[in-house]
């Protein structure tokens, strides 16, 4: 029992350097150990406040010397080394999320608990959330997004080799599959919330239909791990292609009339919002437009203009709703927080624009000739119907709802964000 009006402290009695406990974290995920860097490029990279705390000393005591003659508390029950425990919480991290395929990992891990630890900065607040796809393109932004703000974000990855992504994005990887659930349990465990942009391309969907299953499925897993771990909050990423081709403004009352991968998300979408009405599980929607960023669509688009080989359908006269990466990753982070249960919210920068005007600025600021126009016939025959439909639907969101929420974006239109995105581009040529 304590005693009235002390303070104890909390450690496990055996201080060590910093770098001793990071360098075993290296060595589990099979990286190099970190680089140092000078405390003043710290303070410029991370800011004063976590530079200090990284490279404060604090050798803390364990007890008291009452406690200590009296056999009480930790020192009776802490036998571990600090080195021992870092290599226990590297394999936490790397390690006992892996499916049954991987049991490397499992095996290496078999004697230390199978909880996940979060790594608390004197910057992160609350309990943990975690991204479910988060070595995609959305999901970097995400956890890019959500660690900006402070929260302890865990980013699920299938492969540890991915882990680095996570780690640079400033996140806590696991290693898990929203296909396997065992994992998916444990991933979520004290977390308060979850984001779900899991996704495989269509372009890889096998028999099986693997697309719609890490969609539907891994929504079901998540909202069944959500339940178990008594998680708060659930977002499912989606996208606003759920909306028909339509003159007028798209907003979240509009009808939806998914097709295709957009199915995959509305199903994914509908799992989760009845899952969650019926128990206490709080659920959201982010229905993002065409979002623009050193991936997905943009680059192969980019450089199918700057090799002249890129067609706009007609003049590319629809209009299309754009949002950049980074304000993306900010519209999930605040409907995450601030997001009223069981709400849909559009994810776009506001100012639709035509397509054709996207693709000639791209263009101009390459120094490339405007795309030449094709018909909508000759893209059919070229492209299939699915894809000539959408690349001359119209859908003009609005993101009244989710600006109602305090987001706004940085890029409130596309010119800005994207010239900013070229710029990065020539500034190094590979991908993010
Ligand atoms: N890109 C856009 O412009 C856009 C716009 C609106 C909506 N959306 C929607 O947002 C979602 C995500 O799109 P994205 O462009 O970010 O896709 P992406 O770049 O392909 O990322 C998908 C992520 O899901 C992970 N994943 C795949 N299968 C998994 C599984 N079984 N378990 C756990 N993780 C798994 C992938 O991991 P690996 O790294 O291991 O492959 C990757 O991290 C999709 O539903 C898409 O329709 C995208």
């Amino acid at each position: 029992m304590g005693r009235p009006s002390r303070v104890y402290h909390l450690v496990d009695g055996h201080p060590r350097p910093w770098g001793e406990c990071v360098a075993p974290v290296a060595e589990r995920v099979h990286a190099a150990p970190p680089k140092a860097i000078s405390f003043e490029e710290a303070v410029a990279s991370y800011g004063e406040g976590i530079a200090r705390h990284l490279s404060a000393s604090r050798a803390a005591s364990l007890a008291r010397p009452e406690a200590q003659a009296e056999g009480r508390g930790m020192a009776r029950g802490t036998p571990r080394t600090a080195q021992e425990r870092a290599n226990a919480f590297a394999s936490e991290i790397v390690g006992t999320y892996a499916p049954a395929h991987r049991n490397r990992h499992r095996e290496r891990s078999s004697r230390v608990p199978k909880m996940v630890r979060d790594v608390p900065g004197e910057d992160s607040h609350g309990d943990p959330v975690l991204v479910a796809g988060a070595s995609g393109f959305l999901g970097r932004a995400i956890v890019r997004a959500l660690a900006r703000q402070g929260r302890q974000v865990r980013g699920l990855v299938r492969d540890s080799a991915r882990a680095d992504w996570v780690r640079a994005d400033g996140g806590i990887p696991v290693v898990g599959d929203v296909l396997d659930r065992e994992s998916v349990l444990r991933a979520t465990r004290s977390c308060r919330g979850i984001v779900h942009v899991a996704a495989n391309p269509p372009a890889t969907q096998g028999p099986e239909d693997l697309a719609r299953r890490v969609r539907v499925e891994g929504a079901r897993n998540l909202v069944e791990a959500a339940r178990v771990n008594r998680v708060e909050r659930l977002v499912i990423g989606s996208g606003y292609w759920v909306y028909p081709s339509q003159p007028g403004t798209v907003t979240e009352d509009s009808v939806v009339r998914p097709e295709g991968e957009a199915k995959n998300n509305y199903d994914a979408e509908r799992v989760a919002l009845d899952a969650g009405i019926s128990g206490s599980l709080e659920v959201m929607v982010v229905r993002p437009g065409m979002v623009y960023g050193d991936g997905a669509w943009f680059r192969p688009t980019f450089d199918a203009i700057r090799s002249g080989e890129y067609r706009t359908i007609d003049r590319g006269e629809n209009l299309w709703s754009f949002v950049s990466l980074e304000d993306t990753g900010a519209g999930f982070a605040t409907v995450l927080e601030s997001g009223r249960p069981f709400q849909v919210y559009n994810l776009v920068d506001g100012h639709p624009r035509p397509w054709g005007e996207f693709v000639a600025h791209v263009a101009e600021r390459v120094h490339v000739a405007p795309p030449k126009a094709i018909s909508f016939e000759e893209a059919v025959a070229s492209y299939g119907e699915g894809i000539a439909r959408h690349l001359s639907a119209n859908r003009a969101a609005s993101s009244a709802k989710l600006e109602a929420l305090g987001w706004r974006p940085r890029y409130p239109s596309f010119p800005d964000g994207v010239d900013s995105l070229i710029a990065e581009i020539e500034r190094r040529p590979g991908r993010t």
